[in-house]
């Protein structure tokens, strides 16, 4: 194992590396528990299927496999569930944005409605929940290793940078304001992990967050609200660059394997 990763934050959360977990000994945990984990994806526009489908197809074959687990797919338009085997492991669950919230832009839309849903149904469906944007495509086993209260997602890319260059708010107006000398890690925001009840109270303070914002004509990143939230609230559990490396990217020796990747570079 390359030694040069960190494995553990300053608050004792771990960060998972390949390697750095015993998978068999979470999985027997995880049995008896008979554990629901819920997937929650969203894509809009004109490219939501040409992103989905491999999305879902990958998601299907390694996303916490041999478990009972229920894709939410939410999108605003009329959509076609790929062709996926079925299995009654797996449950997929559509929902449909209105635009009746013309302030927010699409990724807030769905975030907003994603609240919605956890606290009408899916908080009494899932032990856990995953909120992942749909131009990611898994390449490799994402097991039980990956579950726990709130679990964040370090940014491929500011990983391996200096904290002083992170590209956190410093706009001292700004609900997402980190000032300099201050934050832990640069968090990405293509996916984020924990309990139905967490992850509806980070929905809550992130948009929270993002309407203040507005109201005073600030323009933050939905990204930089986020790294707020966690600077706030630590996670419980860290995923490593692993989890979601740019394919637009040569891999440095510390990742050895990729299990979702993403590609910046690509323009659609
Ligand atoms: C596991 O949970 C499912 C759904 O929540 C339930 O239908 C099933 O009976 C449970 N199995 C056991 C062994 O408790
Ligand atoms: C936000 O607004 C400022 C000032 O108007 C501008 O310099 C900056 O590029 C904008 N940032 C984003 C992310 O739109």
């Amino acid at each position: 194992k390359c030694p040069d990763v960190i494995t553990k934050t300053d608050w004792l959360a771990p960060i998972l590396w390949e390697g750095t977990f015993d998978r068999r000994v979470l999985e027997k945990h995880y049995r008896r528990r008979n554990i629901t984990v819920g997937l929650a994806v969203f894509a809009t526009g004109r490219f939501a299927e040409e992103y989905l489908r491999p999305f879902l197809h990958s998601a299907n074959k390694h996303f916490l496999t041999g478990y009972r687990m229920i894709f939410y797919i939410t999108v605003d338009a009329f959509f076609q569930l790929p062709d996926i085997q079925p299995s009654p492991l797996r449950t997929f669950k559509a929902f449909k944005v209105g635009t009746e919230r013309w302030w927010l832009d699409g990724p807030l839309v769905h975030v907003k409605s994603l609240g919605e849903h956890i606290a009408s149904r899916i908080r009494d469906e899932v032990d856990f929940l995953f909120s992942m944007a749909a131009n990611q495509v898994f390449q490799n086993k994402f097991g039980v290793e990956t579950l726990g209260p709130l679990v964040a997602q370090l940014h491929a890319w500011w990983y391996f940078r200096n904290t002083e260059n992170f590209p956190y708010e410093r706009r001292p107006i700004s609900a997402a304001c980190i000032p300099f000398g201050q934050g832990d890690f640069y968090y990405g925001s293509l996916m984020v992990g924990g309990t139905p009840h967490n992850i509806l109270d980070f929905i809550k303070e992130y948009l929270n967050g993002v309407i203040h914002d507005i109201k005073n004509g600030l323009n933050s990143t939905s990204e930089k609200h986020l790294n707020k939230y966690f600077y706030l609230n630590k996670p419980t559990k860290l995923l490593s660059p692993e989890y979601s490396w740019d394919l637009a990217f040569s891999p440095p020796p510390q990742i050895q394997y990729v299990k979702v990747a993403h590609d910046s570079q690509r323009k659609l």
